[in-house]
């Protein structure tokens, strides 16, 4: 497979990234589930000036291979580390896991060995996001779909005791893998059954930011859900661009 980028989902999980590292100067160490071309990391280290240390998994050979050619290249080799690996196996047990940084793959496919195996999210898209917010992270920033069942994946992280503390939304035209007929038979087919929302070849990305639940932290899921559920609905209509949520206060 292609090493993964995709201009406008990529950068804008670099943004959301970018926002999280910037609004939290001391973090020192996070995990990136996969990397893809390493192209997002990249810009969000630079951009950010990040000085801690990424580890980022790769699950695809030459992804992971082209990656590390390009932070080599890009002279960050010191701040950006991408491993050829599957994040879930790989992951040292006795690593410190603060926070874990992710725009997974979400795909809904009911084929259980499909073509484009590295990029499906199993039968609702959301198995993957699930997993990682099983890991025990303190911190996770994970992008989510709205035809990806979005509604369970936030109901989930409540359930595993995080609180949404922050997140920003984007409209997008799906890409050329969403467009594939097997992913628009079972978007179609979630969608009646009100797992996905979209409007006509547009979805909404979500990049939401979980920390563990602490004393007067206020949880903005119900929010999110909200939104999300709302695509492709009349109330929807007004969706104009990046969406942020309001300053929890
Ligand atoms: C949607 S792409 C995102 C790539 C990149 N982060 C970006 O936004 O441009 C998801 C990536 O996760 C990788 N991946 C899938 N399952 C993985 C796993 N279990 N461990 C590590 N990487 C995985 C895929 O190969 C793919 O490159």
């Amino acid at each position: 497979m292609l090493a993964f980028y995709d201009q406008d989902e990529s950068e804008f999980y670099g943004l959301c990234v970018a926002d999280l590292l910037r609004s939290r100067p001391g973090m020192r160490r996070v995990h990136e589930f996969g990397a893809g071309s390493g192209h997002a990391m990249i810009d969000v280290i630079r951009r950010v000036g990040f000085r801690g240390m990424m580890h980022g998994f790769e699950l695809d050979e030459r992804s992971a291979t082209s990656a590390r050619e390009l932070i080599a290249r890009s002279g960050l080799a010191g701040r950006y580390q991408v491993c050829h690996g599957d994040f879930f196996a790989d992951l040292d047990p006795g690593d410190d896991r603060e926070c874990v940084v992710a725009n997974p793959p979400y795909l809904p496919l009911l084929d259980d060995r499909p073509g484009f195996p590295h990029l499906s999210g199993g039968h609702s898209g959301s198995t993957i996001s699930k997993r990682i917010l099983s890991a025990g992270f303190g911190t996770v920033l994970l992008m989510i779909s709205s035809y990806a069942d979005p509604c369970s994946v936030l109901e989930h992280a409540r359930d595993r005791g995080y609180v949404l503390t922050g997140w920003m939304v984007l409209p997008l035209k799906m890409g050329e893998f969403t467009r594939r007929p097997a992913v628009l038979r079972r978007i179609n087919a979630m969608a009646l059954a009100g797992t996905a929302f979209v409007a006509g070849d547009k979805y909404l990305l979500a990049g939401g930011v979980w920390d563990r639940a602490a004393e007067g932290s206020h949880d903005q899921s119900a929010l999110l859900s909200h939104v999300m559920s709302s695509f492709g609905t009349d109330e929807a209509d007004g969706v104009p661009g990046v969406i942020a949520a309001p300053e929890a206060g």
